[in-house]
């Protein structure tokens, strides 16, 4: 359930945070989604209460982040001024064995996959429900595609015919139409066929090279280490 949910990313963030986030980070980049909301509250609270970490700066991936590290009264970055960044701090949808992500369930990946790349360290926070040997296990919408909006069709059909599975544009829920992203893209989710043997390296950089594509949700050889909050309470590290 949700409140068992919510321990298990809260305990991932705060672990996380604090074997991460330290004296000597400068710049921290703060990722999206729901479970990087218990980072920055941690961040806060390390800033606020305990007096430590001064002069941190927070770099967002997204509008959200941007909110959150505003809310939290933390001080906020940007590529221009910061484009080293000590360590990135975010969710993802879907972990594999190899440390391969799946991203941009909550909408943000273009933003975050540039972020993460500035970083000198990707750290991954997630629950219990994240985990797989391989990616296709966990129930997911598939794997986002930003793509400018005008190239959706030809997008869609190019990833089907070369990689099978179906595509589709996502479609907002309180707006009729298509979901806009924070940079004015379209969203394409690509439900991969689960049963077959893909090469996660090689299908994203195809998918890149697709006309119209602005970036995929598949991280590939990004992430060091992935914290999960376990449903018993503990956190299992990967690497
Ligand atoms: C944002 O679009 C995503 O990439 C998130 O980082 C990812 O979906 C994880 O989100 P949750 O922390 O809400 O699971």
């Amino acid at each position: 359930d949700k409140i068992a949910l919510d321990a298990a990313k809260k305990l991932a963030a705060i672990t996380a945070v604090d074997q991460w986030v330290t004296e000597e980070t400068k710049v921290v980049g703060i990722g999206s989604g729901s479970t990087v909301v218990f980072a920055v509250e941690r961040i806060a609270e390390r800033v606020w209460k305990d007096g430590a970490l001064a002069d941190i700066i927070c770099v967002p991936s997204s509008y959200q982040a941007r909110l959150l590290i505003l809310d939290h009264n933390l001080t906020l970055g940007d590529l221009d001024r910061h484009s080293k960044i000590d360590v990135y701090i975010d969710g993802a949808d879907e972990v594999d064995n190899a440390m391969v992500l799946i991203k941009g369930g909550g909408g943000c990946l273009l933003q975050e996959k540039i972020v993460a790349s500035c970083a000198k360290k990707m750290i991954v926070i997630a629950d219990y429900t994240k985990k797989s040997l391989r990616l296709g296990e966990q129930w997911c919408r598939g794997i986002p595609i930003e793509v400018s909006p005008q190239a959706h069709v030809p997008v869609k059909l190019k990833i089907e015919e070369l990689f099978g599975g179906h595509a589709e544009l996502r479609v907002a829920l309180m707006k009729a139409g298509p979901i806009v992203t924070d940079n004015g893209n379209f969203l394409i989710d690509w439900k991969f066929v689960a049963k077959r043997e893909y090469n996660w390296d090689e299908v994203n950089r195809a998918i890149t090279m697709i006309p119209g594509v602005m970036e995929t949700g598949l991280f590939v050889d990004m992430a060091i280490k992935c914290y999960f909050g376990m449903a018993d309470g503990t956190v299992k590290v990967q690497n």
